[in-house]
This record gives structure tokens, C-alpha cells and sequence, in this order.
């Protein structure tokens, strides 16, 4: 077989997103075991780290061994029971996973949808959640596939004031857009590795509110899902550690890298400069004569642009144009928005104003080579 060789690329798309070399380096240091109390030491900065870009002091946070799906079936397999009243707040691919995973944890569950790019507003939310009293509500905070932002309160506050429990699914947001999730009212926040934390694929970060933990506790049934149960993962990675799996510990020190580096920027700074990153790359995308999908820019996800496709542009041709000519991966829309959307995710180390050039360098000479003659200048 010879040794492995990947091609180069630079990921613009909406995640596996460009990773750190720090944290290359990292995951090819020795492994230890999965009880060793180095492996502890390492998962303690982890939920540090976690904390923070998080925004949050909960003590249950930590690093579910999994990708961010993992992290969807944990909030749902922990606090949605059979016959569990489940109102997911759906305007998206991603919330109809979220709901499809409440009906097979047997919940009543029920669907408030908007069209694909749509934010739920305060008084929406409260008038669904005062109408259908939900136990748990849940949304989606940075909608992947449509580039929508879901602001927390709109839906939390509603929620809280009505007893339910909320999950919010912020896969795409961690590490790159602020969740200030104790201020958000999110209860139990899920995320991944592979988008805003600059890490490779293959943990879930996951924090539960005081208030969620007291449900947990009171749970009287075990959780369905073995692997998932947060009161078994607690006696492994709290003082007891006892064990439960074997964690997957090279994506530990990944994530442990990952975060480090977050935090050598700054928090704050980082959000700022995806945040900087994402008003250029908007005001290059009009300055083309091109329109964001989500009409109002602070409905917008900082870190995922969703650029409509113009007339007469085949999506695919530029796609793969991209990745052919200059090794660049983006995605396109699916489902309603299939072939109607480019996803271009701009994260990590590529969210600079040298990554705003290469990126626009190549995009604007596969526009014009994928574009039907009519339309080329
Ligand atoms: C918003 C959102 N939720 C959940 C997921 C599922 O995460 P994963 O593919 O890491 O399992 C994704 C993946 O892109 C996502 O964007």
C-alpha cells in the first residue's frame, strides 16, 4: 500500500473545516490509557477549554466520544422519554434530524417549521410553546443548511417560563460565533470538532445546565442508549473513573490542541475575527453582484456563508471546478435548496484576509468558467 497521501486542500466548506497544525502534531503523540491519570489531566483542560468557548460554568461539560450526532442522541436519548411532549423549533435540515430522533425515543413529538432560512422570533416561539406546553423544546442555533442564526432567547425564554427543558444544537456555532450558553438559556448545548474548533471530526462537546442536571438526576428509567447514558459517562470521566469506554484518546489531545490555541488567541478575539472575516466576505459578495441567502445579517451565521447561486451558474461546475483547479472544497444546498445555495464556510485558520483573497481569487474564475455563455462577460 505505501504510505498515505492526501491530497492537499483547503477546506472552505461548512466543516471538516481547516485544521490547526498545532493539532496535527498533537495527535501524533504517544497514547496512553484510557484510566492513565495523564488521559484525566487532559480531559480536565479539555472541559476547561470547553467551558469557555461555550460560554458557560456548568460543571457537566465534557467531550461525548462521537461526532456532533452523537451529541444530538445524547440530548435527545438523556431528557426525551416515550410519550415525552417534544416540540423542535424546525427551519432545516438539522432540526428534522433532531426530530426524527424524538420519535424514535418514542416522543410525542411536534414539528413548528419555517421555510429553510428562517429564524423563529420571540413572539412565534411563545405563542407554540404556550399553545403545545412542551416538556423539552429544541432548535438549532446555527442551522448548517440554510446559514441561518437562531438568537437563544427567542425560543429559551418562552421555554423556561413554561417549565420545559431546551437543547440547542450548536454544532456549527462552537468556537466561532459566541453561544454564551448560561445567558442563552440553552440547557443542554451539543457541538462538534470539526467546524469552528479546527479540529478533525470525531467528538461531541457537550454541556448540561444546573436546572437539566436536576431532571437528569430524577430520571427513574436508565437512558435507552447504553453508550450515551450522561449518568454512567459521569462515573468515567468524574472522580470515580470508572470505566465505561475507551476513549478515543488521540482526539483528545486533538481537541485539547484545539482548544489551547483558542484560547492563546482569545476568546473574544476569535469571535471578532470571524466576525470581521464575515462582514468582508459579504460586502466581496454583493461588490459581485451576488445576494447572501439569509436576507437580514444578523440572522446570518458569522462562519457559514450562504451565497445564492446566480442565473444560469450550474453550482456543481464551480464546486468541482474548485476543487480540481485550486483544491478548494465548498458545498451546495440540498433539499429545497439544492442547487440554489453555495456553503461556504470560512473558519479557523482560513478566516483571514490572506483566506478572503484565495478564496475570491478562485471562486470569481470558476464562476465565470461554469457559467452558461449567455451570462459569461
Ligand atoms: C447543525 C448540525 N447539527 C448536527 C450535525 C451532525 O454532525 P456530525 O455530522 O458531526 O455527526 C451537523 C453536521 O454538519 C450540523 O451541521
Amino acid at each position: 500500500m505505501g504510505f498515505l497521501s492526501p491530497p492537499r486542500r483547503f477546506l472552505f466548506g461548512p466543516g471538516p473545516t481547516q485544521i490547526e497544525p498545532r493539532v496535527y502534531e498533537a495527535m501524533a503523540k504517544p497514547v496512553v490509557g484510557y484510566l492513565d491519570p495523564f488521559f484525566f489531566q487532559v480531559n480536565e483542560e479539555v472541559r476547561a477549554g470547553l467551558q469557555q468557548v461555550f460560554g458557560t460554568q456548568n460543571d457537566f461539560t465534557l467531550a461525548i466520544s462521537g461526532t456532533g450526532s452523537a451529541g444530538m442522541e445524547t440530548a435527545v436519548s438523556n431528557f426525551v422519554d416515550p410519550g415525552t411532549k417534544f416540540l423542535v423549533f424546525s427551519a432545516g435540515y438539522f432540526a428534522e434530524r433532531i426530530a426524527e430522533m424524538g420519535r424514535r425515543h418514542g416522543a410525542t413529538v411536534i414539528r413548528f417549521e419555517k421555510p429553510w432560512g428562517d429564524v423563529f422570533t420571540e413572539a412565534e416561539a411563545r405563542e407554540a410553546i404556550e399553545r403545545e406546553r412542551p416538556q423539552v423544546a429544541a432548535f438549532v442555533h446555527a442551522e448548517t443548511s440554510t446559514g441561518a442564526l437562531q438568537p437563544p432567547q427567542a425560543i429559551s425564554r418562552p421555554a423556561h417560563e413554561a417549565g420545559a427543558l431546551v437543547i440547542g444544537d450548536c454544532v456549527t456555532s462552537l468556537g466561532a460565533a459566541p453561544i454564551r450558553v448560561d445567558e442563552s438559556g440553552i440547557d443542554m448545548a451539543f457541538s462538534c470538532t470539526q467546524k469552528g474548533l479546527s479540529c478533525p471530526p470525531g467528538l461531541s462537546p457537550f454541556t448540561v445546565s444546573p436546572r437539566a442536571m436536576e431532571r437528569l438526576q430524577a430520571r427513574k428509567n436508565p437512558n435507552r442508549v447504553w453508550y450515551l447514558d450522561l449518568k454512567l459517562l459521569s462515573e468515567y470521566y468524574g472522580v470515580q473513573h470508572r470505566y465505561h469506554h475507551t476513549a478515543p484518546v488521540s482526539s483528545f489531545y486533538a481537541l485539547r490542541e484545539g482548544l489551547a490555541a483558542i484560547l492563546d488567541e482569545g476568546v473574544e478575539k476569535r469571535f471578532e475575527r470571524h466576525a470581521r472575516v464575515h462582514a468582508e466576505f459579504v460586502r466581496r459578495v454583493e461588490a459581485m453582484g451576488l445576494r447572501m441567502h439569509v436576507a437580514t445579517p444578523s440572522h446570518r451565521i458569522p462562519n457559514l456563508n450562504t451565497v445564492c447561486v446566480p442565473e444560469g451558474v450550474d453550482d456543481a461546475l464551480v464546486r468541482r471546478a474548485l476543487l480540481a483547479d485550486h483544491g478548494i472544497e465548498i458545498a451546495g444546498g440540498f433539499g429545497p435548496l439544492a442547487g440554489k445555495i453555495f456553503r461556504i464556510g470560512m473558519m479557523g485558520p482560513l478566516a483571514t484576509p490572506a483566506g478572503l483573497d484565495q478564496f475570491f481569487g478562485a471562486f470569481e474564475k470558476c464562476l465565470v468558467t461554469a457559467s452558461a455563455p449567455a451570462v459569461r462577460m
